[in-house]
């Protein structure tokens, strides 16, 4: 098969290290990669969220199955453009990718679907927001409706803190994500992402794990895209996973098939757990990014059987095999991020790292220049590991990042604290 993934990020380049390793993939292209990804498969420059590029280009290469890695595309409709060419694609359609591209879609299919979550309100004006705030109380969480790349959520101590945040959205803060503003109860517990494959009709677990939002040790700082991961998260045990899969996810998959839109691709439920009951945060129509990485180290080549069965809608005779093993990725970010940050610096020692099936160090914004690599990106690196434990995982993760070196960079020290 020839295959084309799209994206640049970690999470792309662990999705082609998966694939590279399958017997059934002869031609791997990612489109635009990165300096790792360029390391195991061929890169290609296109703008990736243009249908129309994206179809001409899997023609004129005789893609055989296209993977799409992050949300813009899928919000945008390429997943659409490809199917509607012919071409066997892994994502969902524009539409059903609005349980990640709307919120208040979200909670709309949540109510109809009966599925537990935090109670909400949904506003286009400032005025109705703030009189719904000042009734709730503190805290409070406020939300951009759209796409906001992970910012558009602040969680308010205050009734005053939340009402500056309606003020920022409605004034333009999040563009035209924040037109919308959805304000919901704060619910209290451990998080935890759920990974399944749906394939419109059947569902199928592929993982769990436990991401770490914020930049600083102990879970504190700025919000970030996620600064490590690890895989599974022992908060979602199997009693709460078949709870989530029974009240959640499978009544929200009949919801949007009932609606015409069936959702086909992965799906990653952000879940809140408190008292052994699973809540709703979120919907990503797409692997997370770190999550990802310890998802398909964990999996190796049997990712790419499980989305292609996905894909062709024939996940009703697909199973995983389990290895009873734990993985744990830590995310080297420039210095600064996730605020400004410098581009170009030189990172040095990843010649000498081992790299085999327990052990990647997996690019997000890298690139190469003159036989260099360079950091490009917020998130540049990402150490994964695998283990018999999570110590194991642990150790071996940062055992890669002690030998890089590379001054105007950092990561956490402490992936993984909740479970060890
Ligand atoms: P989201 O972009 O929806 O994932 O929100 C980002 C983060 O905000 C989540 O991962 C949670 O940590 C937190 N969050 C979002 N909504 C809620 C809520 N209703 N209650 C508590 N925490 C929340
Ligand atoms: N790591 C969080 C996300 O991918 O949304």
């Amino acid at each position: 098969m020839n295959i084309l993934i799209l994206g640049s990020g970690g999470r792309e380049h662990a999705l082609a290290w998966a694939v590279m390793q399958n017997p059934k993939c002869d031609r791997l292209i990612v489109a635009p990669g990165n300096a790792g990804v360029a390391m195991i498969a061929e890169c290609a420059a296109l703008d990736i969220e243009d249908g129309g590029a994206v179809v001409t280009f899997a023609e004129e290469n005789s893609i055989d199955f296209v993977i799409v890695g992050p949300e813009a595309p899928l919000a945008a409709g390429v997943a659409d453009r490809l199917r509607d060419a012919g071409l066997l694609v892994f994502g969902p359609s524009a539409e059903a990718a609005r349980l990640e591209a709307s919120k208040s879609f979200t909670k709309e299919i949540c109510d109809a679907a009966n599925a537990p979550t935090a109670a909400y309100g949904h506003f286009t004006d400032a005025d109705a927001a703030k009189a719904y705030v000042r009734a709730q109380g503190a805290p409070i969480v406020v939300k951009a409706d759209g796409l906001a790349a992970g910012k558009g959520v602040i969680i308010a101590e205050t009734v005053a803190e939340a009402e500056a945040a309606i003020d920022d959205m409605f004034g333009g803060a999040f563009g035209v994500a924040g037109a919308e503003v959805v304000i919901e109860e704060f619910m209290q517990g451990e998080e935890a992402s759920f990974f399944v494959l749906c394939d419109g009709t059947d569902v199928l677990p592929i993982g769990s794990a436990q991401d770490h939002k914020r930049v600083g040790e102990g879970d504190t700082g700025l919000n970030t895209g996620g600064m490590g991961a690890y895989s599974p998260a022992p908060v979602l045990t199997d009693a709460i996973a078949q709870t989530a899969l029974d009240q959640i996810i499978k009544p929200t998959m009949a919801e949007m098939a009932k609606r015409g839109a069936p959702y086909k691709g992965v799906l990653y439920a952000g879940l809140m757990i408190e008292n052994g009951q699973p809540r709703l945060v979120e919907y990503n129509v797409r692997f997370g990014d770190p999550e990802c990485q310890v998802l398909m180290m964990r999996l190796g080549a049997q990712a790419m059987d499980l989305m292609h069965a996905c894909a062709e809608g024939r996940l009703a005779e697909a199973r995983v095999n389990w290895a009873d093993d734990h993985a744990m990725t830590v995310v080297l970010a420039a210095n600064g991020y996730p605020g400004s940050y410098e581009k170009g610096s030189v990172i040095g020692g990843l010649d000498a790292l081992p790299e085999d099936s327990f052990q990647m160090m997996f690019h997000a914004g890298t690139t190469e220049q003159d036989g260099k690599i360079t950091a490009t990106g917020g998130r540049v690196l990402n150490a994964t590991a695998r283990g018999a434990t999570l110590q194991e995982a642990r150790d071996r993760a940062y055992a890669m990042v002690d030998q890089v070196t590379w001054p105007e960079g950092f990561c956490r020290r402490d992936i993984g604290w909740r479970a060890l």
